[in-house]
């Protein structure tokens, strides 16, 4: 049996029918470049017959997208079928992927059809569609929970009149894996003209089964998995791409099958259609998310720091990320926190490492997380002790609107001395960090902000985050708050009190090496 695994990506149908706002074409072709580069076999590019936008979409991308086969989808009738045709015609290669409900829940309950119904449209739409189109692929919607003879049937009659993929869909995300590679086996047993067509399938991850029902019914000898970039998809999303490629790389000695995605373009597609999509990742989701390759634990950091097979299955590089993040924490033991120090070009002789973990830890107590700047501020002032702010925010006021130039006043107490200075900006956010500058008497470049709520409702925490760059180097600032230009003040003054404690040390932030940076 061939051990290539189809990778169909379904990131711009399945995945696109569960975003906020629909992409424009311009976006949906920026993925499909990515998703090229990433070298997945098929491109499902989106539903034609859905929407003229829908229509416009798939035809440019048939149009510009070279590499993977590019699919439409199509309802098993025959109106659909002309316009799926139409919009795939400019692609180098195509496919039409036509689909119907069989269990008796959709054919009965939605569509109002009987199983005979059903299989006359099965047969005509695969047949129109291969009038069309050489490369034909069929779904019978709600397959986990068909009554298995009737699927057998479908399956049968769709490689009969020509279907060379034969579609295996989980819809509702209801399948357990031995009971999903039960149908792949039932099939392959029963249908007798099986062999002539690839098994596929398309699992949705409602009971979070979607990666094992996939894989399990590789196992049992599907060849094509449908699934999406960051799993994104109807209700729980599908299948994610990225778990089954990584599976099926790291896992080879059981699953014995291979893909041709280029698995270093994994984390940069990712992050594209996160961004564009504007659907976040979880931070703990399997291969892409933020955590996916940091540790924590000292336990874990020490390991790692001996030999990274102690807790790494893969290695950061082999999915596009430099490398592991090891975070600093009150949770780190002193080897860890002593290699960052060296790595960031601290000699072992000038490492004084028992009184610095000390002081490490007592700063990790009050900010959980320590940066590398904090790290090198602590350094630096080993001599000194002095590691209190400088600066303190005591008042904010800002006024902005949509007719209004944006202002801010912000007064902040300098070590018993107060200050009070106001300015405009291009926002908000822009106005009070002007108007820290007039005070700390020096200019930041803001290089990256980024905002998360970390509570829920209107009234959610939102964290502020932001990198700012001086003449004394790089630095990470954070604040919290409700409102999110008071956090953005807070982040801001976090990295005005970093400069000020290197200037007042007289040095600089990075001393011999920048650590590397991701992507
Ligand atoms: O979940 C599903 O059944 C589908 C089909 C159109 C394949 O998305
Ligand atoms: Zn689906």
């Amino acid at each position: 049996m061939n051990n290539k695994v189809v990778i169909f990506d379904t990131t711009l149908r399945d995945g696109e029918q569960a975003l906020a706002t629909s992409l424009s074409v311009e976006q949906k072709v920026r993925i499909c470049r990515q998703l090229a580069r990433l070298k997945v076999d098929v491109i499902e590019a989106g539903f034609p017959i859905s929407s003229p936008g829908d229509f416009e979409s798939v035809t440019t991308i048939a149009k510009q997208v070279r590499g993977p086969i590019i699919c439409g989808l199509a309802r098993a009738v025959q109106k659909d079928v002309e316009t799926c045709a139409k919009a795939i015609r400019p692609a180098a290669r195509r496919r039409i992927h036509t689909f119907v409900g069989t269990s008796a829940i959709h054919a009965k309950g939605q569509l109002r059809k009987s199983e005979k119904e059903i299989l006359d449209m099965v047969k005509r739409s695969v047949k129109a569609a291969r009038r069309f189109c050489d490369d034909v692929e069929f779904s019978p919607m709600d397959a986990g929970r068909t009554r298995a003879d009737f699927l057998c049937r479908v399956v049968e009659a769709a490689i009969a009149q020509g279907a060379a993929t034969v579609n295996i869909p989980d819809t509702v995300g209801y399948t357990l894996p031995e009971e999903f590679a039960a149908i792949i086996d039932m099939l392959r047993n029963r249908v007798p003209n099986v062999d002539k067509a690839i098994l596929s399938v398309h699992c949705h991850n409602d009971l979070g089964m979607a990666t094992a029902n996939a894989l399990n019914a590789v196992a049992h000898g599907a060849r094509q998995v449908e699934c999406t970039v960051n799993g994104i998809g109807e209700r729980a999303g599908n299948t994610a791409m990225e778990e089954i490629v990584m599976a099926i790389k790291v896992r080879k000695d059981l699953l014995a099958v291979r893909t041709e995605v280029d698995t270093r373009e994994i984390m940069r597609t990712s992050r594209l259609v996160r961004d564009i999509c504007g659907m976040p990742v979880q931070p703990n989701k399997a291969v892409v998310g933020s955590n996916a390759f940091s540790h924590s634990s000292g336990i874990h950091q020490d390991g790692v720091l001996k030999s990274k097979k102690t807790y790494e299955i893969m290695t950061p590089r082999s999915v596009g990320l430099k490398e592991n993040r090891m975070n600093l924490t009150s949770r780190s033991g002193s080897h860890m926190v002593k290699a960052r120090l060296v790595s960031l070009g601290y000699s072992e002789k000038e490492i004084d490492i028992e009184p610095f973990y000390r002081r490490f830890i007592q700063l990790a107590d009050k900010k959980g997380t320590i940066y590398d700047d904090d790290l090198v501020t602590l350094m630096e002032s080993r001599d000194k002790g002095d590691l209190e702010d400088i600066y303190a925010l005591e008042y904010l006021n800002v006024s902005s609107g949509t007719s209004t130039v944006p202002t801010a006043t912000v007064r902040i107490n300098a070590r018993g001395k107060v200050h009070q200075e106001a300015a405009c900006g291009d926002g908000a956010v822009d106005a009070a960090t002007k108007a820290i500058d007039r005070i700390a008497g020096f200019t930041i470049n803001v290089d990256d902000y980024h905002l998360d709520a970390i509570t829920r409702g209107r009234e959610a925490l939102g964290r502020v985050k932001m990198t700012g760059t001086s003449p004394e180097g790089t630095f990470t600032g954070v604040g919290t708050s409700t409102d999110i230009v008071d956090a953005s003040a807070r982040a801001y003054m976090d990295i005005v009190n970093k400069i000020a404690r290197m200037r007042k040390f007289g040095k600089k932030l990075y001393r011999r090496r920048k650590p590397e940076e991701d992507l």
